[in-house]
């Protein structure tokens, strides 16, 4: 269970007290772990997409954009929030992981919420018009490629729009120094945006933790 560096009880207890993910997302989160064992790991958290849900609605967002789509968890519970007409724009590079999510965006019946971009993100985003502003952003692909994500996607924000992006807690392994792998760049992809003047941030314990940057 994600969120295991807040103790041994309470992630169940989080988990439990946040409103249920409904058979489309339970279905999805079986069949990810059926088809690919190996991945599943990377789906978010029901409680996080109970709450991105509710994030999207409190933002209002028309015009969304995920960069990491995988097998499609987040992006629905992205599209579910958004305002009648909105519109998510989903990244990925995997055809076959998106495939899946395409067959759960037709079930969910939000196919004509979500437009799926295969490719590499940072190339999808500069593609995208600077003049289309975006209410609301996930990211949650390549962690290397974090920094250059919300680059691009920052000068496209509207002002009060919101940047979301996973695991900035690392299973908890952020404050270790010694800590290899992805911890020292997403320490300091924390720290710039924390640093960042145009944005107001916080950094919450939210299964793998979620950073929420508001553009100012
Ligand atoms: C952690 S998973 C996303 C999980 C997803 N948000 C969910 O809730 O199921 C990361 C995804 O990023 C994608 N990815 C990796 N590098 C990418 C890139 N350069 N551009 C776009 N997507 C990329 C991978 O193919 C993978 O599906």
């Amino acid at each position: 269970m994600k969120g295991s560096y807040l103790g041994e009880a309470l992630p169940a207890y989080l988990s439990a007290h946040a409103t249920q993910p409904d058979q489309v997302l339970r279905d999805l989160a079986v069949e990810t772990t059926a088809l690919h064992s190996d991945y599943a790991g990377m789906q978010i958290a029901p409680e996080q997409g109970t709450f991105m849900t509710m994030l999207v609605q409190l933002t209002g967002a028309k015009l969304a954009v995920e960069v990491g789509t995988f097998t499609g968890y987040s992006s629905i519970c992205i599209a579910r929030g958004l305002t009648p007409g909105g519109r998510l724009i989903a990244c990925d590079v995997s055809e076959e992981w998106t495939s899946m999510a395409r067959k759960y965006w037709e079930r969910a019946g939000l196919t004509d919420r979500i437009e799926l971009r295969l490719g590499d993100a940072v190339e999808t985003l500069g593609a995208l018009p600077a003049d289309e502003e975006i209410d609301f952003a996930f990211i949650d692909a390549d962690k290397g490629g974090y920094p250059a994500y919300y680059e691009a996607l920052l000068p496209r924000m509207r002002p009060g729009g919101l940047i979301v992006c996973d695991n900035t807690i690392q299973g908890g392994r952020i404050t270790d120094p010694d800590a290899g792998g992805n911890v020292p760049v997403l320490r300091e992809f924390n720290d710039m945006v924390t640093a960042d003047p145009r944005v107001d941030s916080v950094l919450l314990p939210v299964a793998d933790g979620l950073t929420l940057a508001r553009k100012r």
